[in-house]
């Protein structure tokens, strides 16, 4: 069955002439219903179809998150178009560092004259930067022009706060501070066919000193793991075969959970599920990373040999002010045992620079974590105070030049050596998928291997969703250009 029509016999089964129901996720098909009845009427006032489009900022997270509100407005009615003068326009924002509030902003600037000229567009907004008092104060006084402000916990409530909107003048402000509620079973629309991001748990519990995930995305919540099989045995069934399980700490998988389960034992279990080729999951914590964990990915045969293991800093002293409860040689171990266990896996990692209080000799830590280490690839971001955590009432912040002479410092040497790292694969034979045509040379294809890295090769369409074999014939930097050798399917 087509994903998105999966919960048509229950929508159709609705009789919106009563109150809604109270139960989710039935309240929510009741308001999918009401609002393709709003869409049509718009519909035939304006004598075209209304369409839709959504912006995403940020995580994997969100880029989830945008799959599950674009499958509930393509459900009730709004056609997708790539392009921000839609009949609704959403924001799904990211509020992890300064730069991604300022780009909503400069977004949501553009959208007053589009607004002006096409007077019946809704704009929403949602997201972690909704989570934020002052972002919403702020949009309430300095860009009227939004319709729709809800946030993370309440994302699944898009039908019913739709029909608010288009029954109100006014803008509609719905955020909830938490939430213990996991609400399944609502239409989705994938980016890809043969590929999907799956939420195994949502929220943060860990605090980092420097973070405000667990401030905007609220307490760990692990969904069952029947939960999570039974989704991932319909994605199959509907052509899936990777999967990246999703979480903010997925070492942490199961902990608030009655069975007791862990993450290495969903893993173990999400294994078994025939059809299924690959596994990808992401973000990892290094304060829980088991042998478990390892042994597992060791033995099998679906999960990719990727870890993104984030350090952050390389300084004992500045992890135990980021409170992020390990050390150095901890970390430095984990990194040990994971490449002794899968001798070619690669490690990436996100750092931090120019954190509160990080003298010259904790930079020198980290610079020579990644030297040992040798990161295949490496996230590097430049220290960015966020109100209300711990580390921005810190009164020793860095000078920003000092941060930009660290930060150039390790960005070089990062990528210097990622392009070594990659160099050694060439002449390699490699599982391939394709993921869809290359941008810039329609006679070439891209695809992702096991290790998350890029290679571009001749093929054609027909090859997307295929798993191939790619021999590595040349290495650009930080992608390889191969020549494909035959099926690995
Ligand atoms: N400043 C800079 N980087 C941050 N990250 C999280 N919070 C901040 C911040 N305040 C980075 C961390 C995390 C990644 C997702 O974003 O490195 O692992
Ligand atoms: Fe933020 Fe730390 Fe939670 Fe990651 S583990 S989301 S860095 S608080």
């Amino acid at each position: 069955m087509e994903y998105l029509k999966m919960y048509e016999n229950e929508i159709e089964a609705m009789d919106i002439t009563m109150s809604p129901p109270a139960n989710e996720p039935e309240r929510q098909y009741y308001f999918i219903k009401k609002a393709r009845g709003l869409v049509k009427e718009k519909e035939r006032e304006l004598k075209r179809p209304l369409t839709c489009h959504i912006t995403t900022f940020g995580c994997q997270m969100n880029a989830r998150d945008s799959e599950k509100l674009l499958g509930v407005l393509e459900n009730i009615g709004y056609k997708n178009v790539d392009d921000e003068t839609a009949d609704i326009v959403i924001f799904n924002t990211c509020t992890v560092r300064e730069n991604a509030n300022q780009r909503v902003y400069g977004h949501l600037g553009q959208l007053k004259s589009v607004k002006k000229k096409h007077p019946g567009m809704l704009i929403g907004l949602c997201g972690c930067m909704m989570q934020e008092e002052d972002v919403v104060s702020t949009i309430q006084s300095k860009y009227k022009h939004v319709d729709i402000v809800f946030g993370t916990h309440n994302l699944y409530k898009l039908a019913e706060i739709l029909c608010d909107a288009y029954l109100s003048n006014s803008m509609i402000i719905d955020i909830w501070k938490d939430t213990d509620k996991i609400v399944e079973d609502l239409p989705v629309e994938r980016k890809y066919s043969f590929k999907s991001g799956v939420n195994i748990m949502f929220g943060c519990n860990n605090f980092c000193s420097y973070c405000i995930v667990p401030y905007v995305r609220g307490r760990e919540r692990s969904r069952e793991p029947k939960a999570i099989i039974r989704e991932i045995e319909r994605l199959v069934a509907d052509g899936v075969i990777e999967i990246m399980l999703l979480g903010q700490n997925v070492n942490s998988y199961g902990k608030d959970l009655e069975d007791n389960i862990s993450f290495a034992e969903l893993l173990a279990e999400v294994e078994k599920i025939k059809g299924l080729k690959r596994i990808r999951f992401m973000t990892s914590h290094p304060k829980d990373l088991s042998d478990e964990l390892i042994e597992v990915m060791k033995n099998s045969k679906k999960i990719c040999k990727h870890f993104h293991l984030p350090l952050q800093t390389g300084s004992t002293r500045l992890l135990k002010e980021m409170n992020r409860r390990y050390d150095k040689e901890r970390y430095l171990e984990l990194a040990k045992k994971l490449k002794e266990a899968i001798p070619d896996i690669a490690i990436t990692t996100d750092i931090i620079v120019g954190y509160p209080g990080e003298t010259e000799e904790d930079f020198e830590e980290t610079m020579d974590v990644v030297e040992m280490v040798r990161y295949d690839s490496a996230f590097t971001f430049v220290y960015s105070k966020r109100t209300g955590t711990p580390a921005a009432s810190n009164p020793n912040q860095v000078p920003e030049d000092v941060v930009k002479e660290r930060f150039d410092k390790l960005l070089k040497r990062v990528q210097t050596i990622s392009r070594e790292q990659a160099l050694k694969k060439v002449g390699a034979v490699e599982e391939v998928l394709v993921e869809g045509m290359n941008e810039q040379d329609d006679s070439l294809v891209s695809g992702r291997m096991s290790n998350n890295s890029i290679v571009h090769f001749p093929g054609d369409a027909d090859l997307c969703g295929k798993l191939v074999t790619v021999k590595l014939v040349e290495c650009k930097g930080f992608y390889y250009m191969g020549e494909m050798l035959g099926s690995a399917e």
